[in-house]
């Protein structure tokens, strides 16, 4: 038996536009169906100057407390896992403690390992709960990121934008998560990086394939070895680069159980698609892209799925990896549909490839413009008008 500790709500934030990939398919005179079916992607959110990861990751939290009840009095603990850090120094957690009006006794820092850095802070916060530190208090996690390729790269219809906010706490509502039972892998390698001086993620796009799927297998074999009695797996929700990844990843690792590939497809359909939906709308999110998934799963499927177990992999690049499980809660059900996941999506509207690039032209000239006045206080001048810009009222 597991210490009652888990995810006990989520909630999103996605910036206003997006570009349907069938446009930029066209755009770069690539086939639709190379993004469509061979990469398994549909549309890409993307941010304008205002939707960084300090607006994106305090509207997914503001939301979090509104829908779920939940107060910023009740948070001792806050992790922003970001790889798109607008400070070297000082963390996106301080903006959001600001922001969201958090307790002065409360510990906020910001976690860094490219996709896995939303992992690092839940499981550091499932373990902050399980030592006794948190005294009753509930740690506030939030995943951020804006996902950004050099235009016309074969990355480029891998991007996406947004943030999810995880609500961790003892008895948890949503997900418990089997505290200590986790799979592991982590080596050194140059798969995707992004160097200080760029903006845009560099990467040897088939190596990271092949790192994700070494790390996967590593993770999974070695959350086999220390948790793999309990019951079977009703659903897993992997790390999404792109839809196709997922698959690749379910095959991987039913390979590993003994299953064929014909097998594993005919399960994907069941027990990895229903994740997939809100990542295919939103691209990727890097930190917040598992758990994008996870909250596509419970949007589609929360009711059906109370008491089973779902498993969980998180990969960063550079790399480590992480294969975990939890239980949904026996009343999931009714919460989903209180938390009205997707609705951030509604309001959205499709752009142009035209004013996509645009945008990204803003950007660079953006980096260019002299400082401003006060830009002895670094960045947080500067970026906090960028963030009271961006909120949402
Ligand atoms: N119709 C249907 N399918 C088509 C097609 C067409 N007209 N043309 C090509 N395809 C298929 C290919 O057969 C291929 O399928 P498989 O993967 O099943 O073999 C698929 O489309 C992709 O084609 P390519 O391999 O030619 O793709 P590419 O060279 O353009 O690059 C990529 C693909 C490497 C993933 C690239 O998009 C990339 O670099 N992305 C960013 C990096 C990334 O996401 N890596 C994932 C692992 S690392 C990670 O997960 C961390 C992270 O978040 C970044």
């Amino acid at each position: 038996d597991f210490p009652r500790i888990g995810i006990d709500a989520i909630a999103l934030a996605v910036p206003r536009r997006f570009v349907e990939l069938t446009e930029l398919a066209e755009a770069r005179g690539i086939a639709p169906s190379k993004y469509l079916t061979g990469l398994g992607t549909r549309r890409m959110a993307i941010a304008a100057p205002d939707e960084d990861p300090i607006t994106l990751g305090a509207n997914a939290a503001r939301r979090l407390f509104q829908r779920s009840g939940a107060s910023p009095a009740d948070i001792g603990l806050c992790v922003v896992g970001t790889e798109t850090a607008v400070d070297h120094a000082k963390p996106a957690a301080s903006f959001l403690h600001g922001l969201l009006g958090l307790p002065s006794a409360c510990r906020v820092f910001e976690a860094k390992h490219a996709c896995f850095g939303g992992t690092a802070g839940l499981l550091n916060a499932v373990d902050w709960i399980a030592s006794g530190s948190a005294r009753g208090r509930a740690a506030l996690v939030v995943c951020s990121d804006v996902a950004r390729y050099a235009l016309g790269s074969a990355g480029e219809p891998t991007q996406g934008a947004g943030a999810v906010a995880l609500l961790v706490r003892e008895r948890p509502r949503l997900v418990e998560i089997e505290v200590g039972q986790t799979g592991t892998y982590a080596r050194d390698v140059y798969d995707f990086w992004r160097p200080l001086h760029h903006k845009e993620a560099l990467v040897d796009g088939h190596y990271s394939v092949q790192c994700y799927l070494d790390a996967l297998a590593g993770a999974y074999g070695d959350w086999r070895r220390v948790a793999g009695d309990g019951d079977p797996l009703a659903r897993t929700c992997y790390h999404v680069p792109y839809g196709k990844m997922a698959r690749k990843a379910h095959r991987h690792r039913l390979a590993m159980d003994g299953l064929t590939e014909q097998a594993a497809d005919e399960s994907f359909a069941v027990e990895v698609e229903p994740s997939l939906d809100l990542p295919s709308r939103i691209g990727n999110i890097y930190t917040g892209s598992l758990y994008l998934a996870l909250a596509s799963l419970l949007n589609a499927e929360a009711r059906a799925l109370e008491g089973q177990r779902v498993g969980l992999f998180s990969y960063g690049s550079g790399c480590c990896a992480e294969f975990f499980a939890g239980r949904i809660g026996p009343e999931a059900g009714a919460l989903v549909a209180a938390l009205e996941i997707d609705a951030p999506l509604d309001g959205c509207r499709r752009a142009s490839v035209a004013e996509y690039e645009a945008l990204r032209q803003g950007d660079e000239a953006a980096d260019r413009r002299p400082a401003p006045e006060g830009a002895e206080r670094g960045g947080a001048s500067l970026d906090s008008r960028v963030v009271y810009l961006g909120l949402d009222s």
